[in-house]
């Protein structure tokens, strides 16, 4: 595969005259790809039923002559006005039971038979029109399937499907459920399927095990939404078809999704995610504010090319000030290089910056692009061009395994949302926690999702805090040829959400339970024996493996037998640090200095240097401004 860049361009927003030379520009500046579509319903159908694909076949002629290859999207995150009137009920409901109105975008319930029958029917007709021309090289569904907190609606579609899908579940067995979810507790047990309302709006707390059941249900139906229109396109088009995920939404198993596709996108904002996402503390936003988190967003490169089985792209990639964070600041110069070489080195094919030209209308009016709104050059447009005349001589995507291995699980994810026991305690943090500490130690590290079995070729596994482990991977994990290091949380919960017994982890080979846990206030860090501390959340080890790390009251908190090791705390920076130096060590892995700030990711046949701080710093590679990317053979 190529590395190649590309852009995200409106037509519909722009007169037509200047759709030839737009496209000679980005020809000019050395993209290929070319995303349109994703949102134009209303001007591909303004009345039910009235279709105008002209514009848009004419819109894929222009791009296509100039030598552009076009990624088509089906406009299903943006259904037009008649599409509410026509299907009232059309809408999500939020949690406190409101309709999410149109006005904006991805005002719409997956599980509203009559709209997904719509999103089918467009699908169909846009596949129909478009699969065999010869200029769309590569589909989209939707647009990022679960932003704006989408994946969850609490309306009486989903009530009712909800009910079908535990029946299904359940094999009809009522009681099952009810034992099952401990309904006998409070008097929630039920007589019949249709007594099952959702989780909301309930006196206090709902039952966990509901809550989790929903999100699961929650996440198939957009597994089934996205799979529909899948099928759609592939029987008439045979080019790859992808979707544009989003950074930290992770109400959806992404990897499901991605079974049906042969692409994964994301969108990726750094200095957006910053200030809205990455959960940094002030000093941290303060020191990136122009770059971005150093390890924000390789960690979704990384996640991506697992969901993506091996071929993942950026489709959006910030080009200068967003609109929509909390605070907004420029970019610093040459940072739009370094988040499009560092995409690269982490295995991307393509990176494609969003959006073409900025627009002087509605809501991303102060959203920056390639083009300034009146066509001028905006400083993206230079950057992009220097990275298109820098893969001439770089051009292959090199697959590569790293030698440790990170577990992401997104059903933890939703188990800690149900159930985080402290304020701010997600499995997101924790699982980036881990991983920010890999990467401070130079470390390249792959994404595992969790149905992988086969481990051979990593010296360290790393799966901290997935609250069900199913009986098999705790087998090929016990029988890896690695270092496995577990918890906190690890195995906490079966599958319906009740404590197992044995007590967890219960882990094939290592002789720890969990006798105790507890949350702990941000002012009440417990400090370790050998530096660092335990922050949020620990529990209290017994078992006769092997202790390597205590309190400085001596109470263990990392146990290990053989190469099985369960950690059962949530460990600051420094204690992190330690614990992946120490079994690094064992495991015979290399690991790097890097001054602050400063990432390197190696693949097969080269190693990249990131320099995200705002000073220049001399590494191994020698010296690099801020900004900086050096990239060498291996
Ligand atoms: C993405 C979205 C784009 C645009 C962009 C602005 O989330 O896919 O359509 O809204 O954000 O940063």
């Amino acid at each position: 595969m190529l590395r190649t860049l590309g852009t995200c361009y409106y037509p519909e927003h722009w007169p037509e005259e200047t759709w030839t030379e737009d496209a000679a520009r980005m020809v000019a500046a050395g993209l290929t790809w070319v995303r349109v579509g994703e949102f134009a319903w209303s001007r591909l159908e303004p009345a039910p039923g009235e279709l105008q694909f002209g514009w848009l076949e004419r819109a894929i002629a222009v791009l296509g002559a100039a030598g552009l290859k076009v990624v088509l999207g089906t406009p299903t995150a943006t259904p037009p006005r008649w599409m509410v009137t026509r299907h009232p009920d059309m809408l999500a409901l939020d949690a406190a039971g409101r309709p999410r109105g149109f006005g904006s975008r991805r005002h719409y319930c997956f599980s509203h038979a009559g709209y997904v029958a719509e999103s089918q029917r467009i699908a169909r007709l846009i596949a129909e029109r478009f699969g065999r021309n010869p200029h769309v090289a590569a589909w989209q569904t939707d647009n990022e399937y679960g932003c704006h907190d989408t994946t969850i609606s609490y309306s009486p579609a989903a009530q009712a499907a909800f009910q079908s899908w535990l029946k299904a579940q359940f094999a009809g067995d009522i009681q099952a459920l009810n034992r099952a979810w401990g309904n006998v507790f409070w008097s929630m047990e039920y007589a019949n399927f249709t007594d099952i309302e959702l989780p909301n709006l309930t006196v206090t707390e709902a039952n966990p095990a509901h809550v989790q059941a929903f999100r699961r249900f929650s996440s198939d139906q957009v597994v089934a939404f996205n799979r529909a229109q899948v099928e759609i396109i592939r029987a008439h088009s045979d080019a790859p078809i992808s979707h544009n995920y989003m950074g930290r939404i992770t109400d959806f198993d992404h990897f499901q999704v991605g079974d049906d596709l042969e692409i994964a996108t994301w969108d990726s904002y750094p200095l957006g995610f910053l200030e809205d996402r990455v959960g940094a503390d002030a000093v941290r936003q303060r020191a990136y504010a122009r770059q971005g988190d150093p390890d924000f967003q390789a960690f979704h490169h990384d996640l991506y090319r697992a969901v993506g089985k091996g071929r993942w792209w950026v489709m959006e990639q910030q080009p200068g000030p967003v609109n929509w964070a909390p605070f907004n600041p420029s970019p610093l110069p040459g940072m739009v290089r370094l988040w499009s070489w560092e995409a690269f080195a982490h295995g991307a094919e393509a990176v494609c910056y969003f959006r073409w030209r900025q627009a002087p209308f509605a809501q991303e009016q102060l959203h920056a692009g390639m083009l300034r709104p009146d066509s001028a050059d905006a400083p993206a447009l230079h950057e992009a061009m220097q990275v298109a005349a820098e893969i001439k001589d770089a051009p292959e995507v090199q697959p590569s395994q790293a030698p440790v291995g990170l577990m992401f699980d997104y059903d933890a994810d939703w188990a800690w949302a149900t159930q985080p026991q402290g304020q701010g305690l997600s499995y997101f943090g924790l699982v980036f926690d881990v991983y920010r500490a890999l990467r401070r130690q130079g470390l390249s590290v792959d994404i595992l999702r969790p149905e992988t079995r086969n481990f051979s070729g990593y010296k360290m596994i790393f799966a901290p805090g997935m609250m069900h482990i199913a009986e098999d991977l705790k087998q090929a994990l016990s029988q890896a040829d690695a270092h496995v290091i577990y918890g906190p949380r690890s195995a906490a919960r079966d599958q319906n959400f009740a404590i197992p017994t044995p007590l967890p982890p219960a882990l094939p080979g290592l002789d720890v339970t969990v006798a105790r846990l507890e949350s702990l206030r941000p002012d009440m860090p417990i400090p370790l024996a050998n530096g660092g501390q335990v922050t949020g959340y620990l529990e209290e080890l017994e078992g006769g493996a092997e202790v390597v790390m205590q309190t400085a009251e001596g109470a263990a908190v990392v146990m290990a037998t053989d190469r099985q090791i369960y950690c059962g705390g949530w460990l600051d920076e420094a204690g992190f640090d330690h614990l992946v130096r120490h079994y690094a060590q064992q495991a015979g892995v290399t690991l790097r200095q890097l001054p602050e700030g400063v990432r390197l990711r190696q693949t097969a046949r080269e190693e990249f240097w990131f320099n995200y701080s705002t000073q220049t710093v001399e590494t191994e590679a020698g010296r690099l401004p801020p900004a900086g990317v050096l990239r060498q053979a291996r």
